[in-house]
């Protein structure tokens, strides 16, 4: 090995991006390496909001998505693509994020090169290879291939461990996530024009309470999202009560929404918020309904309880510690769980703890250091 190792950082979705901008700054920070920044671009617009505000240009660019893509398809444009890049840019350890196609089939890639995988938020089990779908196997397969195991707590650790992976290749680092959200809110607090579009989107709500929600799980698709758009339906029938709602692009979501939802004076649908913009939407917010796994370990952090609109979670933590609520995708489910952190203040109080189960914002720095140690520049 020439010259400073060449560590290639890869993403391809919005979560995959807010939690890998803050290791590609720590990398870049530290010094020992000739970082890239290598991205699918599976998702677009979301990626290029992500890119935009954490000041990154992509060294190489594959502009994967097309829409309403397949996963079969998705996932074989993505291996020959990045088949490519590995041929011609040579990298001396990639890094994945989590769970998604991106995150398998550049591993695959890299597998079929002996080319080292160091995998950021490393041992997430449900134990359900249908729940998430196909998340739960994504990951697995990449920590089969891994040889660097950045664990975002103990229990995920635990859970690789008992999968018989090396004890000295796994580390309990914290989520990169956490290192987002605190700069992120920082940054709003010297710059609050960051979220003047969210900040005047919610000058007509007023004092009514708000419900932030999300959704776009795949297993959710057809009954799920239709149980889900119900439940809004009839929370939105309070008067105290104000629903935001950013949809997910994703045609089996954003259809369905649009048509049940969109003519309702109670719920503002929006397009998919920038990062500063979401953070602060959470901030305001009294309660979070979503079924994505980012915002169950942001929630905690914000002290705002979060109802998880799925039936299996990888992130126990923020359930053992009371903030999150596992209540699937149905409907009276939903209504009675909200209703009653809306109308028992004792209950809210109870949730509402801010705590951080998930990363203390230093989990990018460990990284580097991790990645410096393995490859002897420290
Ligand atoms: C993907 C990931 C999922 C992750 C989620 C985060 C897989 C299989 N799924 O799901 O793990 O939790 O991202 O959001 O890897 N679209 C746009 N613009 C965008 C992004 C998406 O129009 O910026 C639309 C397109 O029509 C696209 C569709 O959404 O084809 C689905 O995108 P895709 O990445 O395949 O799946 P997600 O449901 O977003
Ligand atoms: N998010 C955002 N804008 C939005 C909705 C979500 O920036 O309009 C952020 C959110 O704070 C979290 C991440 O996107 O960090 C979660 O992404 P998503 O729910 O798409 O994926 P998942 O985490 O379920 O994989």
């Amino acid at each position: 090995m020439n010259g400073r190792p060449k560590v290639m950082v890869t993403f391809g979705t919005r979560p995959e991006a807010i939690k890998m901008f803050p290791v590609v700054h720590a990398l870049r920070t530290d010094g020992h390496f000739d970082v890239k920044v290598a991205v699918t671009a599976q998702h677009r617009e979301m990626l290029d909001q992500v890119l935009a505000i954490a000041g990154i240009t992509p060294d190489i660019d594959l502009d994967l998505m097309q829409h309403g893509q397949s996963l079969d398809a998705l996932a074989s444009r993505i291996l020959l693509s990045f088949g490519q890049v590995l041929d011609d840019e040579k990298p001396d350890r990639v890094l994945v994020h989590g769970d998604t196609l991106t995150t398998m089939m550049v591993t695959l890639s890299c597998y079929f090169r002996k080319i080292p995988i160091g995998h950021v938020e490393a041992g997430l089990r449900s134990g359900d290879i249908y729940s998430p779908w196909p998340e739960e196997v994504n990951r697995r397969v990449t920590g089969t291939i891994a040889d660097l195991h950045f664990a975002p707590t103990q229990t995920a650790a635990d859970a690789l461990l008992a999968e018989n992976k090396a004890h000295e290749d796994i580390f309990v680092t914290g989520n990169t996530v956490i290192d987002a959200l605190l700069a992120t809110k920082s940054k709003l607090e010297t710059d609050p024009a960051l979220s003047k579009g969210i900040d005047t989107a919610l000058a007509g709500v007023g004092s009514k309470r708000l419900i932030a929600v999300t959704a776009h799980r795949r297993e959710n698709f057809g009954e799920g999202m239709r149980n889900i758009a119900a439940a809004l339906k009839t929370l939105a029938r309070r008067e105290d009560v104000a629903i935001v709602y950013p949809v997910h692009p994703n045609p089996n979501v954003a259809g369905v929404m649009n048509k049940q939802l969109g003519t309702l004076d109670n719920i503002h649908l929006m397009d998919p918020l920038d990062y500063p913009n979401f953070v602060r939407m959470m901030m305001r917010a009294d309660i979070i309904l979503t079924d994505s796994g980012g915002i169950q370990e942001e929630a905690p952090s914000l002290g705002k309880p979060v109802l998880v609109m799925r039936d299996t979670t990888e992130r126990p933590e923020g359930i053992a510690a009371g903030t999150a609520l596992l209540v699937g995708a149905d409907c009276d489910a939903i209504v009675e769980h909200a209703s009653r952190l809306l109308d028992d203040p004792g209950s809210y109080a109870k949730v509402a703890q801010a705590h951080n189960p998930y990363g203390d914002g230093t989990a990018a720095q460990r990284i580097a250091a991790i990645i410096a140690s393995r490859h002897r520049l420290t």
